[in-house]
């Protein structure tokens, strides 16, 4: 799960995902490709949404999109256009490439939509974008669960 800054979007996606999959099974991770927030806990208006549905990010800890992601993990998901391109800069071949998605396109296959950054507003758009997640993330699990 691919943020800018892995303190707002991604950590809620790595929550909510983890928190529908089977962890002996599944690892879920997530990272910025930005280095502004690395270490930091996530935001508190996400630490505080997740909560609400009893998902734990108090464990949480930013940091930074590798390329070795990209051998690590089977699927990186972007949460918007902006964190797609960033990440598709660092693919050093085309198994890379096709490893990255937008997380949306889950909900609504290649309609290429963002989950808006909530940084600035908010706590209304925390709650959006906890929602917006929690609908891909269901998606996604039961995909995952189906190909085992
Ligand atoms: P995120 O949100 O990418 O969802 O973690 C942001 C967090 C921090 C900043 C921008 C977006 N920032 O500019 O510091």
């Amino acid at each position: 799960m691919v943020c800018l800054g892995n303190i707002c979007r991604s950590p809620i996606a790595e929550g909510v995902l983890q928190s529908k999959v089977n962890s002996d099974l599944v690892f879920v991770d997530s990272a910025g490709t930005a280095a502004y927030h690395v270490g930091n806990a996530p935001d508190k208006r996400s630490i505080y949404i997740a909560s609400k549905y009893n998902v734990n990010l108090k464990n949480q800890k930013a940091r930074k999109f590798t390329v070795s992601d990209f051998e690590s993990f089977d699927t990186i998901y972007a949460m918007d256009e902006s964190n797609y391109q960033n990440i598709i800069k660092l693919a050093k071949n085309n198994s890379h490439i096709s490893k990255v998605k937008l997380i949306l396109n889950e909900v609504n296959p290649l309609s290429n939509q963002s989950v808006p950054d909530p940084y600035y507003g908010g706590t209304q758009g925390f709650e959006k974008v906890y929602m917006m997640l929690q609908e891909a993330c269901s998606i996604i699990a039961e995909k995952l669960q189906n190909d085992r």
